[in-house]
């Protein structure tokens, strides 16, 4: 590094109150990051274990998906205990010695909370449906007595996101069936009541207790889903995210409704009565850019991830068009940008990016909607690399979910009997879900399952792809052109260039098929979408490039971070 490079090099984030204004967050999905003990699920010990890959990656923080005591009908989602840990994962020691490595390592530790919904093995749901219709236990969920003649039909039209109706009918004590409580989900994960005191008190205890155990913050699974219209009315097919043309005026039934809003300020009132303060990021689906900053106010949650940037095709006029509406309503309020390529329920970029990108809906985010649809892997890779350095340029904090650092594609041929996820069986397999992006890491070029877990294990709980041991950390560790270099270069950079993390940018013009912008002090981005070769201005200096070898001219699919003068 040089003198000039030294002295822009910005203070350690670790130390920062507004560290989350810039953070790159590195979510570790535990069954599948690392397995300690050969039963084939990843584990808190195998985290524990691969610290020093995040370390050396360079990345700020862990968001680790639910690891509290689960029967596991959607891979944690559905948490019958918020204050313990599942015993597949490890106990509550080994929590609080990963929460005390990661620090000591310099990462903060997001954990996962789970609002919406509880398991059907939650105590209370347990004492709900033993205490029978109109019991106070009951008034926790949201039971409700069926429609027609016998009561027989579903209290209201609502659909579940895995398929079919949202409400599962119970068998009442005298052995009939009886009522039906709402589940927008499996049917194991039956929605709380935030009408009820109850529900406030119990999650602010989870956040108490998380917190007091040093955990630095939380992402909010479906956090717009929290309040749910009183009257129980009928959506009528009111899709959500709502129609373009829906007038502000109109709620959807059971999403994204107002009150929400008051659940989260309770809850920053929290987050801000701890040192430091504790922080937020929502799992926020509403479409429209003005709903979601509503849920970022300052009196609100800290940041929410933009699934608008990651449902976006790999062309550049819908990428600027996303970043642009990002950036100026984040601004309006004040909040920070928060950019996501892929997570735990989304087809892997690579594969997204490897399918003609004209063809791609605005809303596809499954294996579903790409599988059938051509593809070319190796354009796939080349993209989500450029797709990575330009997300790691834009002003705010960002995400990589565990494998992109090593180039993963989706996995698309997971047999369908070893598929997991609910959302296959609950739409009778016409939905090919999410477990292709949830395989077991490939830490090793060799041995049962390329060192995910200890040689002579189970198997992993979702089979590995053979060919996966080429690109797996080891192959991946001695190649300087391999995708986890380049990751670990683009982080090292990030760190040392003052310009990077929160902030903004200054668009440049570089053409229909190009993104360039600059941010001060002097650096640039460039990536070219188009497949013409793309001039770089002659004054600029390439930091680093998504491919090798760039000099002067940009590849198609390729970025560059460039210094100016
Ligand atoms: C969120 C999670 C997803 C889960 C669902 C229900 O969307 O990311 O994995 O299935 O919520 O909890
Ligand atoms: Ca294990």
């Amino acid at each position: 590094m040089s003198t000039a490079e030294a002295a822009a090099t910005r203070p350690a984030l670790a130390a920062d109150p507004l560290w989350w204004r810039s953070a790159v967050v590195y979510q570790i999905y535990p069954r599948s990051f690392a397995d300690s003990n050969g039963d084939g699920i990843g584990d808190i010990g195998g985290i524990r274990s691969r610290l020093g890959h995040l370390k050396a990656l360079g990345v700020d923080a862990i968001w680790i998906n639910p690891w509290y005591p689960s029967p596991m009908k959607d891979a944690g989602y559905d948490v019958s205990d918020y204050r313990d840990i599942e015993p597949v994962f490890g106990t509550m020691s080994d929590a609080e010695a990963l929460i005390a490595e990661a620090h000591g390592s310099g990462l903060k530790v997001i954990l996962d909370i789970v609002p919406n919904h509880t398991s059907d093995q939650h105590r209370w749901f347990q004492a709900a449906l033993v205490a029978g219709p109109g019991s106070p236990e009951r008034a926790r969920f949201i039971f409700r007595e069926g429609r027609g003649t016998n009561g027989d039909e579903p209290p209201n039209d609502w659909m579940s996101e895995f398929g079919g109706p949202a409400w599962t009918r119970v068998t009442e004590a005298d052995g009939r069936p009886g009522q039906w409580y709402l589940r927008l989900f499996a049917p194991e994960q039956p929605d709380v009541n935030w009408d009820h005191p109850d529900i406030h008190a119990e999650f602010e205890q989870t956040l108490r207790f998380w917190f007091d155990r040093g955990v630095d913050g939380f992402r909010i699974d479906v956090a717009h889903g929290l309040v749910k219209d009183p009257g129980m009315a009928d959506a009528n097919g009111l899709t959500f995210p709502l129609p373009a043309d829906t007038p502000d005026d109109i709620d959807h039934p059971h999403w994204d409704r107002p009150g929400v809003h008051d659940i989260f300020r309770e809850w920053r009132r929290i987050a801000d009565s701890y040192d430091p303060p504790r922080v937020f990021c929502g799992e926020i689906w509403v479409g429209r850019t003005h709903r979601l900053t509503a849920y970022l106010r300052p009196d609100e949650l800290h940041t929410a991830f933009n699934f608008e940037f990651l449902m976006s095709p790999f062309l550049a006029a819908s990428m600027r068009e996303t970043i642009q509406t990002t950036l100026a309503s984040h601004a309006q309020i004040g909040a920070p940008a928060t950019w996501v390529l892929g997570n735990h329920d989304i087809c892997r970029p690579v594969s997204r990016y490897a399918r003609p990108q004209e063809l791609v809906g605005p809303t596809d985010r499954n294996l579903s909607h790409y599988i059938d649809l051509p593809a070319d892997f190796d354009a796939g890779l080349r993209r989500a690399r450029a797709a990575a350095l330009l997300t790691l340029a834009l002003p705010g904090g960002a995400y990589i979910y565990q494998g992109e650092e090593f180039g993963l594609p989706e996995v698309e041929d997971i047999p369908l009997e070893a598929m997991q996820d609910p959302v296959v069986a609950g739409t009778n397999f016409e939905d090919l879900g999410r477990d292709g992006c949830r395989v077991p890491l490939p830490w090793t070029t060799d041995g049962s399952s390329l060192g995910f877990s200890p040689d002579g294990a189970a198997p992993p709980w979702l089979p590995q792809p053979s060919a996966w041991g080429s690109v797996s950390a080891e192959a991946q560790e001695s190649d300087p052109a391999s995708t986890l270099n380049l990751y670990r270069a683009a982080l090292a950079l990030r760190h040392q260039q003052t310009a990077l993390g929160d902030g903004d940018l200054t668009w440049v013009d570089a053409g229909p098929n190009a993104l360039a912008f600059t941010r001060e002090p002097g650096f640039a981005c460039w990536v070219n979408f188009g497949p013409d070769p793309l001039p770089l201005p002659a004054d600029a200096a390439v930091l680093l490039a998504s491919e090798p070898d760039v000099d002067g001219v940009l590849p198609a699919d390729t970025a560059a971070w460039l210094r100016l003068p």
